[in-house]
């Protein structure tokens, strides 16, 4: 009714020509709009918009590459190194970044070879019994949501791959903890590096003759036709394809991108609330800055690692648990983690690297009570950040709402396709998981 009443008067204001703009916005959209003066700096392109995406030159984005991508991101056909034969063509990266939990799990940790099962969006993949602890595919921190990764420089919890932009000057240091990573990136994009070795770690090859048999032979040649065959039929060509797919993942529909866009509508009151906290008295966008609502600052927020919050296959020795100074081996960076983007988070807890807090609500607490919970990261390191913020329970609420709905993209199925080539089930094709999944 309200929403009627007002869509007439801004007839109203055409037709009579008279600017009434300025009456209809709330007290909330005019706090706003003095916090964020320029909001184009926010506004996330759509994704069909190919070259308004940040993209490497190594790997120019083309409708072709893209539509590559969207089928072996869920391909279980090239998932053929896996450590026993019976789980060979049963997951894909999919099976760690599920469009249905935001490109998360949908639980805590992510597991690919040695897991099965799958449930309703990927929370109830538990440990194949025949496999050690050691043996799955599984790492030692949250899985990070592959949103928005186009607008990440150097990626994964500490930015070590990319060698341009924050791992520059970090040259002496590469491979000496951690093989690979910014080397790998070298000449090339840091997501065409890291998706090259992501794809040896999930234990999933190409070679010509399983593209030719899978029937993508021809996808490969229309997407690479400039590429030589030998790096065209390989996991550089699967990388180049999936990194193109992924950089144009966007969240481009959420409330917030809608409200910045112009449509006051785009969000509720209290989205609106908790976006003024964001930007103001919560001091959210100190960090969380970017594009993505994350950003290249490494801190140290003192939570909790993932071993001691269910996590298998890692333990207090896992050089993960000390963020980036785990690929510099540099003092000053111990125990500080990139700061992730924030969209979509709802779709699946648990938060921060060590999946240590349940809910958004509970990350909203933990920042507003400013007492870190990991005794092992020493005050010197911890970020100035974490002391009280003096929220009350409504501006908790809000802020909550606003992280958790005004920054949901509702329609990211968009991202996935109806089938792919091979006919398999996916994201999983294990028989539990094809049962969870009506695959049968
Ligand atoms: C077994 C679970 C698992 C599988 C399978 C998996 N990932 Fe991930 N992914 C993760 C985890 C965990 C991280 C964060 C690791 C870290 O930063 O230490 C991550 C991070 C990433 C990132 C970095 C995002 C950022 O913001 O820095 C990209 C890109 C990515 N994965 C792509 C892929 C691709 C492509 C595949 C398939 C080849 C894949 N992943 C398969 C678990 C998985
Ligand atoms: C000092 C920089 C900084 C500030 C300020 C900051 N964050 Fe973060 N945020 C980070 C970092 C770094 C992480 C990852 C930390 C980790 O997991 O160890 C993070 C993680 C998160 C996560 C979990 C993301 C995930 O993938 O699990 C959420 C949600 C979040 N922040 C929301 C907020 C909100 C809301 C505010 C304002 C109250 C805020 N942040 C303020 C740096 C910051």
């Amino acid at each position: 009714m309200i929403r009627a009443l007002s869509f007439m008067a801004s007839i109203g204001c055409l037709l009579f020509l008279v600017s009434c703009q300025h009456e209809e916005l709330t007290s909330q959209d005019k706090e706003l709009h003095q916090l964020i003066p320029n909001t184009e700096r926010y506004i996330l392109p759509d994704e069909k918009n190919l070259s308004e995406i940040p993209q490497s030159p190594s790997n120019p984005l083309t409708p072709e590459k893209v539509a590559l991508g969207k089928l072996l991101f869920f391909e279980p056909v090239f998932a053929n190194e896996s450590k026993r034969q019976d789980q060979r063509f049963t997951f894909t990266c999919a099976s760690c970044h599920v469009p249905e939990s935001g490109f998360r799990p949908g639980r805590m940790q992510g597991i690919a070879d040695g897991g099965v099962g799958f449930g309703v969006k990927g929370e109830s993949r538990l440990k194949y019994p025949l496999y050690h602890n050691d043996s799955i595919d599984a790492q030692g921190a949250r899985p990070l949501a592959v949103l928005n990764t186009a607008y990440v420089e150097n990626t994964m919890w500490n930015g070590s791959f990319g060698s341009d932009h924050h791992n520059v000057g970090t040259e002496a240091l590469w491979g000496v903890f951690d093989p690979g990573t910014a080397i790998n990136s070298l000449n090339l994009g840091a997501l065409e590096g890291q998706n090259i070795e992501g794809l040896k770690t999930h234990r999933m090859n190409y070679t010509k003759e399983i593209i030719e048999n899978a029937g993508y032979k021809e996808m490969f040649d229309a997407a690479f036709p400039d590429m030589s065959e030998e790096e065209r039929y390989s996991r550089k060509g699967a990388s180049f394809a999936i990194t193109a797919y992924l950089r144009q993942v966007i969240t481009n529909q959420a409330p917030f991108q809608k409200w910045l866009k112009g449509d006051k509508y785009g969000m509720t009151e209290q989205q609106k609330k908790g976006a003024v906290l964001f930007f103001s008295k919560a001091g959210c966008n100190t960090c969380h800055f970017e594009r993505n609502l994350g950003s290249m600052k490494f801190e140290a927020l003192g939570v909790d690692d993932l071993y001691e919050h269910g996590g298998i296959k890692t333990g207090p020795a896992d050089r993960r648990n000390m963020g980036r100074g785990g690929f510099t081996g540099r003092a000053e960076d111990m125990f500080k983690f990139r700061t992730p983007q924030l969209y979509n988070l709802g779709d699946s807890g648990p938060y921060f690297h060590g999946g240590s807090m349940e809910t958004l609500e509970d990350v909203v607490n933990y920042f507003n009570k400013g007492v870190k919970q990991n005794q092992r990261v020493p005050d010197s390191q911890l970020s100035s950040f974490i002391r009280p913020l003096g929220l009350t329970d409504e501006e908790v609420a809000d802020l909550t709402e606003f992280v958790k709905n005004g920054l949901r993209d509702p329609n990211l199925i968009r991202y996935k396709p109806e089938s792919v080539l091979s006919g398999l089930c996916f994201p999983n094709n294990d028989p539990a998981s094809k049962i969870d999944m009506g695959c049968n």
